[in-house]
């Protein structure tokens, strides 16, 4: 079949589909599948973990660190030999809801299918549709590198027996508010925010008991969905969708670590879409906590360390009066979450791995200090952060707690 052809087989599918009232399908379906597509894709982070570090765009090749081993994504191009390109929308639709590829292998869950499944068919078929319209790039993926017995992908049937619940779209209690249905709908399935945001059991399956209790994911603290409230300034919806399509919160900083090519994906998905997911999460918030803990000052000595420390590597972007908060408007240190969680993670996994340039917006970046600084200068930087610019409990941040948290991300 040729990719005409598959185009209007997509079509004719979403035109079938749409007549159904599915939370999945606007009643004013957009009228371009294809453009469609590319904003559910967006969603979807298709390109996040289908690019490799400077390869072309969903060609594959991008590893993917697992407690099993090392995974890489393939090419998602309409390539014939190495990519989709001769798949017809039937077997999309088998990867997208079974885990399965064309050939009939098994697919690993870190393509997050246990989430896609509950994709609605007239949705599955414009992201098929906008796949189908990309540039083919030939693009054979390194091997997997995985401990057995999960080198072996039969076994996977036996995953999916226990994880995967197939029978789509997802039964869901409707509420009397489509936004909430639709923000529910994204969040759970597309945009599989539970992946990163759920612990996972020894299987790597999220734990379905602790959904958006906050997890760990490469190195960097996912954090809880549910307690947005319990922020120094509780979080709102207008923040949430701001953040979520542009990567920062005027109230609790920037994205960073795994969080922020999502934030960039999104910046290409329909801004009512990302204002349904913000409500839904806000939706789904515990009441905040007690009052957080009476904080304790710290050694003068160490203070003195890190506020030094400050001043020679940090001050020239972040002092009060720098440019990039005066004129540029972005957040100061106090607003931004990582100085304020429980655990130091995020703010010494941001000082190690800094953040890589916005495109056209090369100025927002931050140096990655990781071969700049010891060990034990991040933990002075951290534990000064903390008490200068928190009023939550300090920290007592140790040379060898950073050698840790480096140890924990392979160097890209
Ligand atoms: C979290 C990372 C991740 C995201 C997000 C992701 N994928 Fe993947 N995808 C993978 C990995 C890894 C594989 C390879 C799995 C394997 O080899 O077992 C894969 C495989 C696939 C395959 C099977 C290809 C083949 O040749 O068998 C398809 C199709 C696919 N992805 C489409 C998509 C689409 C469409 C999206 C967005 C809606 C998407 N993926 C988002 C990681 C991801
Ligand atoms: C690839 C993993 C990943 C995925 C997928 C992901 N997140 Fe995150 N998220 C993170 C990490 C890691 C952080 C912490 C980084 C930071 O704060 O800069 C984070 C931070 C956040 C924060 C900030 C929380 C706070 O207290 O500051 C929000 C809100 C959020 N994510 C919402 C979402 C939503 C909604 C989705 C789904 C559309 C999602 N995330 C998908 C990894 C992920
Ligand atoms: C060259 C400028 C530059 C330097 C130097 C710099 N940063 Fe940053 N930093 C940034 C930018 C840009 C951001 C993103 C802010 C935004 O988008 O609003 C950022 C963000 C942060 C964040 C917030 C991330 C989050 O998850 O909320 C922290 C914390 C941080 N920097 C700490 C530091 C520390 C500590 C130092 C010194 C060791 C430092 N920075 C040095 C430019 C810089």
């Amino acid at each position: 079949m040729n990719v005409k052809a598959i185009l209007r087989t997509a079509v004719l599918t979403i035109a079938a589909a749409s007549g159904a009232a599915l939370p999945g399908v606007s009643p004013a379906a957009d009228p371009d599948p294809v453009q469609r597509g590319a904003q559910l894709a967006a969603v979807g982070d298709c390109i996040v973990c289908h690019t490799a570090a400077g390869g072309a765009p969903f060609a594959g090749g991008l590893p993917i660190h697992t407690p099993f081993g090392t995974l890489y994504s393939t090419d998602i191009t309409p390539d014939t030999k190495t990519g989709i390109g001769a798949w017809t929308l039937d077997a999309f639709v088998q990867a997208m809801r079974r885990g399965k590829s064309s050939d009939g292998h098994l697919l690993y869950p870190a393509f997050p299918y246990v989430h896609f499944t509950h994709m609605t068919d007239a949705d599955i078929a414009s992201v098929y549709a906008f796949m189908m319209s990309r540039t083919p790039v030939q693009a054979t993926a390194a091997a997997n590198k995985l401990i057995f017995p999960l080198n072996f992908r039969p076994l996977l049937a036996v995953w999916n027996l226990l994880y995967l619940h197939a029978d789509t779209p997802e039964p869901m209690s409707r509420t009397q508010d489509p936004q909430l249905d639709r923000g529910r709908y994204l969040v759970d399935g597309l945009g599989h925010c539970a992946a990163c945001h759920t612990p996972l059991n020894v299987f790597g399956a999220e734990k379905k008991d602790r959904t958006f209790d906050g997890a760990v994911i490469d190195g960097w603290d996912a954090p809880s969905l549910k307690t947005l409230l319990g922020a120094s300034t509780p979080w709102t919806r207008e923040q949430l969708s701001t953040y979520l399509r542009t990567g920062v919160a005027s109230e609790h900083g920037a994205a960073a670590g795994p969080m922020l090519p999502v934030t960039r994906s999104l910046a290409n998905a329909s801004q009512a879409d990302v204002e349904a997911m913000a409500a839904y999460i806000m939706s789904i918030q515990t009441p905040p906590p007690a009052a957080p803990a009476a904080r304790v000052a710290s050694g003068a000595s160490l203070q003195q360390a890190g506020a030094t420390m400050f001043e020679a590597s940090c001050a020239a972007c972040h002092a009060a009066h720098a440019p990039m908060n005066v004129v540029g408007g972005r957040p100061l240190l106090s607003l931004s979450t990582s100085v304020n969680s429980d655990s130091p993670r995020n703010l010494v996994r941001v000082m190690l791995d800094g953040l890589p340039a916005q495109g056209s917006k090369a100025s927002v970046s931050m140096p990655p200090f990781a071969g700049m600084l010891t060990d034990a200068q991040i933990a002075d930087l951290a534990n000064y952060l903390r008490a200068q610019y928190s009023n939550r409990t300090p920290w007592q941040l140790q040379a060898d707690d950073v050698a840790k948290y480096r140890k924990e991300t392979p160097t890209p």
